[in-house]
């Protein structure tokens, strides 16, 4: 019987999932680590228990559903990630977990036993919101980073990944890449405003862009904001504000994929009446080409390096993740589009804009991504949304290609 996908299971759990941190306007808020993550994670662990999935969760605590195949060899593995950013939709990463189940259930209903073992993974703390560098438990999956130097990522409050994961219960004993994929098949929303602008059905995710995440303390000196003349001042404010109109400036003249954001910036001591000694802000840069995206870091740093010598105030910079452009395996692109064209759904290639768990993967098996469109392209916004026959199609590519990588 050839194993068919239940739209209504995959558009219920999806329900059912975002149910858990769910924040006005109809988003998530389920951080890495937090009490709602682990709400969602044993959630998520049930269903895949429920479908028969053997469940490994890891030191980092990635968390991976096993199901035989007829023969013991490397596995087949699709997934994505459950945490979300604070104001955080409901498809960015779930969409990629919960189509992954679908197509357990459409074989489990099939009665289908594939070749080749299929897994269904979630990784630890993709989106890089509370505990940085984002795409950790995949990267640390792929042999990135070491465990303790993942464990020793804090949040803002202090909090260490180790100490988190513990208290959620998900400090897995399964070593992080122990299960070497065969082939690595993500799907995802867009979350931007390609496919929905040009009604393409398909993205045929060629590679995702590099990505520069660096926090910046500045210290100048706190003054009277009536007494102090303009030339005493040391405005920490002032080179926080100069740095981001900088960056903007960079990307638009630069032009291409170059994208710069200033999203967290905290003023101290943040009153009306005081200028402000102490300023910590994030410079989020990136490329899809990483000779520009080096250029855009080197510009950043020399304006940062100029206004602070002019204003004479201190400057420190803690670079928080740094990853060059991956090119997915052009072999598995192919079969995206293949697959995608078999069901007659139009496809474009493209980049990925965001960071995803599969430009970890890709660096230990051939990896590729599929998207569906983002209406207006919006994400990391509670309004984030895929029309349900998007959200459908997406999955039924992911289960054709699945099933050809299963026999393979
Ligand atoms: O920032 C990103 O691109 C991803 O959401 N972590
Ligand atoms: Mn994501
Ligand atoms: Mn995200």
């Amino acid at each position: 019987m050839t194993p068919k996908l239940s739209a209504r299971h995959l558009l219920d759990t999806l329900d059912e999932l975002a149910r858990i941190g769910a924040i006005e306007g109809g988003g998530c808020s389920r951080l890495a680590l937090t009490d709602e993550d682990k709400a969602g994670r044993d959630l998520v662990v049930g269903w895949m228990k429920a479908l028969g999935l053997e469940v490994h969760i890891d030191a980092i605590g990635n968390v991976i559903g096993l199901r035989a195949g007829r023969e013991n060899l490397a596995p087949v593995m699709t997934g994505s990630h459950i945490d979300t950013v604070r104001t955080g939709g409901r498809y960015d990463g779930n969409y990629g977990v919960l189509a992954g189940l679908e197509v357990v259930r459409a074989l489990n209903e099939a009665k289908v036993t594939t070749r080749r073992p299929v897994a269904v993974a979630f990784f630890t703390n993709e989106e890089g919101a509370r505990f940085q560098p984002d795409m950790m438990g995949s990267l640390v999956y792929a042999g990135g980073i070491g465990l303790n130097e993942a464990y020793a990522a804090a949040d803002k409050d202090g909090v260490a990944v180790g100490d988190a994961l513990r208290r959620i219960g998900y400090l897995g004993t399964a070593r992080p890449g122990a299960l070497k994929p065969h082939a690595f098949v993500e799907l995802h929303i867009e979350q931007g405003p390609i496919l929905d602008e040009e009604k393409v059905r398909i993205g045929v995710v060629e590679s995702v862009q590099g990505i520069s995440w660096t926090e910046y303390t500045v210290t100048g000196v706190s003054n009277h904001a009536g007494t102090t003349p303009m030339r005493l001042r040391r405005d920490a404010g002032y080179v926080a504000a100069s740095v981001n109109l900088f960056a903007r400036k960079l990307a638009w003249e630069m032009g291409g994929h170059q994208v710069a954001t200033v999203g967290a910036l905290a003023l101290r001591p943040n009153l009306i009446n005081v200028v402000p000694n102490r300023a910590v802000f994030t410079v989020d840069l990136r490329n899809t080409d990483e000779a520009k995206l080096e250029e855009a870091e080197a510009k950043v740093a020399a304006h940062i390096a100029e206004v602070a010598a002019a204003e004479r105030v201190e400057v420190e910079a803690k670079v928080l993740a740094r990853f060059e452009p991956v090119i997915f395996d052009a072999g598995l692109v192919d079969r995206v589009e293949h697959h995608a064209k078999a069901l007659s759904l139009s496809t474009r290639r493209m980049p990925s804009g965001a960071g995803h768990d599969a430009q970890m993967m890709q660096r230990i098996c051939p990896t590729a991504m599929i998207f569906v469109p983002s209406v207006a392209g919006l994400s990391h916004n509670v309004k984030e949304h895929t029309e349900a026959a998007d959200l459908v199609a997406g999955a039924e590519v992911l289960l054709n290609l699945v099933l050809e990588l299963a026999e393979g």
